[in-house]
């Protein structure tokens, strides 16, 4: 497949891209709420032609562009859900929805992905094997769009899939790639000690669940400093405490809430076996009962080496070697991990932060916006990667 009409093609459509995306800013839709959004991505699809398009779910669209030659099946995904939050942005695109926002950008993923399928579905005769573009409904709430999707069926005979993430945190211009582990795992628990109350006066009379909780919150750490491998990255975090009336009154139970991050599956499962060991011990100890649930959430995105070299080269390629940094892994999840279970695949970051245009506030922010020229960058690196991926077809 030829490079330069790709190229050539995105550069006609930037106007274009910007104001699909100023149209999903104004109109954010919540996680599995994304029904204007799918309806609009859809009737865009059918307007290119040469798609096969459907609804995996209520609010997900699939697309798949089918080659008359067989070859290989790369899937492109975009998220296209918005955030309970009230936008401050001024500008005349703002959300028109009270407390609703794109504040994380997947207004501009959603738009660039409309635009990659427009581009190569105007070449179908040049397609080997196929390319699906996968519009994604929830990747902000758990449990997520991307298992959902998953369970549907759209990952079936997938060789490869790729996503892009537009942040402000890395400048315009720049992107980031990561080889294995990228972002974390993402797994909540909630832990209710079970005490006897009674008179904070006398507390021989009671089983203090205050305090139980006390030692059990500390001994969690331990799983983080002495159960797991230091070059192992985990982290346990206790965020809610829950529990108690006045000064004179030892409660009868304590609430506790908190979140498990990391990137090593077998980690992920033995995390839960120690947490249960020691909140057991402890309270068997003391006398007290508990309650422990652990939710598992988004699977860490782990990326395949070779699919995120054919990546790299794309953006080397385009925007040059100095462009792209190799990212350290980081403890923000993402539900991209659940394609990444059925076919190799690698999410890699576009910059669209930019301070001499002011935008430089961090994503789920009030005052979140992305560089809007960025949105070309990603929308030509996902073409020129389609374009190898192509020759891998062969
Ligand atoms: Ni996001």
């Amino acid at each position: 497949m030829e490079i330069k009409p790709l190229l050539e093609e995105a550069e006609k459509m930037k106007e274009q891209v910007v104001e699909w995306r100023r149209h999903f800013h104004r109109h954010p839709e919540l996680s599995f709420r994304e029904v204007e959004t799918a309806r609009f991505v859809t009737r865009q699809l059918e307007s290119f032609g040469n798609l096969q398009i459907s609804h995996p779910t209520q609010t997900s669209v699939m697309a798949r562009l089918i080659g008359d030659r067989p070859g290989k099946v790369l899937a492109i995904r975009a998220d296209m859900d918005a955030l309970p939050i009230q936008e401050e942005n001024t500008f005349e695109y703002a959300s028109g929805v009270p407390g609703v926002m794109h504040a994380c950008g997947h207004d501009s993923h959603t738009a660039v992905l409309l635009a990659a399928a427009g581009i190569l579905s105007a070449r179908r005769e040049q397609i080997r094997g196929e390319i699906r573009f996968l519009f994604q409904h929830a990747e902000e709430q758990a449990p997520g769009g991307a298992q959902e999707m998953v369970d549907a069926g759209v990952m079936e005979g997938v060789d490869w899939v790729i996503g892009a993430h537009l942040l402000s945190w890395i400048e315009y211009g720049k992107f980031g790639v990561a080889y294995g582990p990228m972002m974390a795992s993402s797994d909540n628990f909630s832990i209710t000690v079970r005490g006897v109350a009674g008179h904070a006066a006398y507390p021989h009379q009671s089983v203090d669940a205050v305090a139980v909780s006390a030692q059990i919150i500390t001994n969690l750490q331990h799983i983080v400093a002495r159960y797991t491998d230091p070059l192992d990255r985990l982290v346990v975090s206790v965020t809610q405490i829950h529990g108690g009336t006045t000064n004179n009154i030892l409660p009868a139970e304590v609430k506790l809430g908190g979140t498990v991050r990391c990137f090593n599956p077998e980690l992920r499962t033995a995390v839960k076996e120690q947490m249960e060991r020691i909140i057991r011990g402890i309270t068997e100890a003391h006398g007290a009962e508990y309650e422990f649930s652990f939710e598992y959430g988004y699977r860490p995105v782990i990326n395949d080496p070779a699919v995120t070299k054919i990546v790299e080269d794309a953006i080397a390629d385009l925007y040059g070697a100095e462009s792209i940094q190799i990212l350290k892994p980081f403890m923000g999840s993402e539900d991209f991990s659940a394609f990444q279970q059925k076919a190799p695949g690698t999410f890699f970051m576009v910059g669209a932060g930019n301070p001499a245009k002011g935008i430089v506030h961090p994503h789920h922010h009030p005052l979140f916006t992305v560089d809007e020229d960025a949105m070309d960058h990603s929308l030509k690196v996902l073409l020129r990667a389609a374009a190898a991926f192509m020759e891998l077809s062969a």
